[in-house]
């Protein structure tokens, strides 16, 4: 039994060394019907054959156990094997995002602006009538609601429809109205100085209009403020935004309800080049003005005591002509290779 046995443990593979026990070790095997044939034996023979079987039991009890070692230690080496990790292998590069033009745009102006000692203020996108035209000067039947293509909300009855903000205006009235309650009021207040970048809406759209925009209001308010403090701060303003230290900056005469007197603001650029600052031609990229005494007033502020400038950029704007980006409605579309072509990585 024993030399036919052992050389079989010896060989098996996993299933045939269970099978293996089971028939000699098992409850029917031969070595367990060996030991219940012991019963039927007289004492002397019993005892002699008892350990003999036993040492039978014992060798291949032993080479069971040796064989499943054998082959344990084997599955757990070709399991190691199978799982083996390369920690020398270079990891496949991730896409990473970059951000969007705007965005950098947006980080852009808020550095430069902060250096100059501004804060940065929001408001909501869907505006009262009173914050986005009223107060700012434009009354009920002023041709600028209608030039501003306005998208209007639905209202109650007899109330005045709440609207898209059609620029970052808005802000200003809402910024003071704060500040002539609590920050306006002492013998030497602090003055207003903040910045409102965010969007914008109106009903238009073509290769250089979106129904839905950014702006950058500016709006600075204390005492003794003047057209020169206006004028210095959008050159030094254009000029680190472009990277240009000589760009031309032009302060053109016009018309906003909410400033008097009104500039547009103009940087100058060679038309047949297409580069900036260079050239005798002129590009307009915002609106610009000290604020209007009722405007102030509007706001109970009182426009003998205190003056201020604003102004408005559009992101989109300077965005296409610093980077060179000829439609306006790529900003919108996001489509990943421009995204990626006119986005920074982090
Ligand atoms: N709100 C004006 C516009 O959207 C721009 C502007 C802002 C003009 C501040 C003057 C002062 O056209």
């Amino acid at each position: 039994l024993v030399e036919a046995a052992l050389p079989a443990i010896a060989t098996a593979n996993a299933a045939a060394l269970e099978e293996l026990r089971v028939s000699l070790l098992g409850k029917n095997g031969s070595v367990t019907n060996l030991l219940k044939s012991l019963g039927g034996m007289d004492p002397d023979a019993r005892k002699a054959a008892g350990a003999e079987i036993n040492r039978v039991k014992g060798q291949i009890t032993e080479a069971l156990t040796t064989r499943r070692a054998v082959l344990d230690e084997a599955a757990l080496a070709a399991k190691l094997a199978a799982e083996r990790i390369d920690v020398t292998q270079p990891p496949r590069p991730d896409p990473i995002g970059a951000l969007h033009p705007l965005s950098r745009t947006h980080e852009e102006l808020a550095a430069i602006f902060a250096a100059m000692g501004f804060a940065i203020a929001e408001g909501p996108d869907i505006e009262s009538d009173w914050n986005n035209f009223s107060a700012l000067n434009i009354p009920s039947h002023h041709p600028a609601r209608a030039m501003m293509d306005t998208f209007y909300l639905q209202a109650a009855e007899n109330a005045r429809p709440p609207v898209l903000r059609t620029h970052t205006s808005p802000v200003q009235i809402r910024t003071m109205l704060e500040w002539a309650k609590t920050d306006g009021l002492g013998t030497s207040p602090v003055p207003i100085r903040i910045i409102v970048p965010g969007r914008t809406f109106r009903a238009d759209h073509d290769a250089t209009h979106s129904p839905m925009f950014h702006q950058c209001e500016g709006l600075v308010i204390g005492e003794g403020i003047t057209l020169g403090h206006l004028k210095g701060c959008l050159i030094d303003f254009l000029r680190a935004y472009f990277g240009i230290p000589e760009l031309p900056v032009r302060l053109r005469s016009s018309y906003f309800p909410f400033t008097e007197p009104s500039m547009e603001v103009d940087i100058g650029w060679n038309r047949k080049t297409g580069e900036l600052g260079g050239g005798s031609d002129w590009l307009e990229i915002g609106g610009s003005g000290m604020v209007h005494p009722n405007v102030l007033a509007n706001c109970g502020i009182d426009p003998r005591r205190f003056q201020g400038f604003a102004f408005g950029v559009g992101l989109e704007r300077i965005t296409m002509l610093k980077h060179g980006i000829a439609d306006l409605r790529l900003f919108f579309e996001s489509d990943v290779r421009w995204l990626r072509h006119y986005g920074v990585s982090p």
